[in-house]
């Protein structure tokens, strides 16, 4: 299937590389225009990247999703380049990489709490705020005709907000508050725009790869974990956030979606397979 976003525009953060980077590679694919947002600069590369396959399909801006001021004006760049926004996906997050790792409550620093609900709850609290306004204006006249062209906001959230694990409170505390904010954006914002939360198990990317490549252990654990037997892919988160951000999931709000290989319905029988 093609042009399952014909005409839409979308605006994601942390698209500069991983999950963010294939949504918007195939929501182009699927004929949206894209606004890409990342602190990181290559966002630039991967809206060039768009833009080489067709022409004034992508926008990158700096995004830091815990600037209520960035998320203004990435919702105007959306305005300004595309005129209009129908789907705001929150992606963006970070782990405890960078603040001392997995950690248990006990010896958590504050900063390693506070930095991880910043940016994985605030973020998707003021991504949510700033765009309310286009969305609506998007969606309301479409409305009138199409009882299915609601606005989309897809949060992309964790299995650990299903199924967390030790050593990770404030990762886990952070994306089961997307769970939260999920559920009363939905109530709230319904029937105009509809909010959505995606839960991925262990995928890919960037966040993960040199601990799935530097310890067989780890690896070897999460496959002995998971029914379906291995780590997914940007691509299959991507072609859930796809199946949410487009008319296909018109009666869907307010709900979770795993995109986990099974890793939270099933403890699996180690050595039966
Ligand atoms: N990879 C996994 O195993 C996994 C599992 C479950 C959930 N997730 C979630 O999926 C989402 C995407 O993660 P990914 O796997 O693509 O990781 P990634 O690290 O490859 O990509 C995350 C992107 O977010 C950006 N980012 C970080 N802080 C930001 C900020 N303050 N403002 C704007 N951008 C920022 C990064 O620069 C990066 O481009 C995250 O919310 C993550 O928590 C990932």
């Amino acid at each position: 299937m093609t042009d399952r976003l014909a005409g839409k525009v979308a605006l994601i953060s942390g698209a500069a590389r991983g999950q963010g980077a294939a949504e918007a590679r195939l929501f182009v694919d699927q004929g949206a225009q894209v606004v890409l947002g990342d602190v990181l600069p290559e966002v630039h590369d991967v809206a060039a990247e768009l833009n080489g396959k067709r022409p004034g399909s992508a926008a990158a801006v700096a995004l830091d999703v815990t600037s209520h001021d960035a998320w203004v004006g990435a919702v105007e760049t959306a305005r300004r380049q595309f005129g209009r926004l129908h789907i705001l996906v929150n992606n963006a997050g970070i782990t405890s990489e960078r603040y001392g790792g997995l950690q248990p409550i006990e010896t958590m620093t504050l900063e390693a709490w506070n930095a991880l609900l910043e940016v994985n709850l605030t973020g998707n609290f003021l991504g949510i705020r700033a765009a309310i306004g286009l969305l609506r204006d998007t969606a309301t006249p479409l409305l009138a005709t199409n009882p299915r062209a609601s606005a989309s906001i897809v949060n992309i959230s964790s299995a650990q907000a299903i199924r967390p694990s030790p050593h990770q409170a404030n990762y886990a505390a952070s994306k089961w508050g997307q769970r939260g904010l999920t559920k009363v954006a939905a109530s709230e914002l319904g029937p105009v725009i509809r909010v959505n939360s995606v839960h991925p198990g262990p995928i890919d990317t960037p966040m993960i790869h040199d601990m799935l490549v530097s310890s067989l252990d780890v690896l070897v654990s999460l496959q002995a974990d998971t029914p379906l037997a291995r780590v997914g892919t940007a691509e299959e988160v991507a072609d859930l956030v796809l199946f949410l951000a487009s008319e296909e999931s018109s009666y869907c709000t307010g709900a979770e979606f795993l995109v986990e290989g099974g890793r939270t319905a099933a403890t699996v029988l180690r050595g039966e397979r």
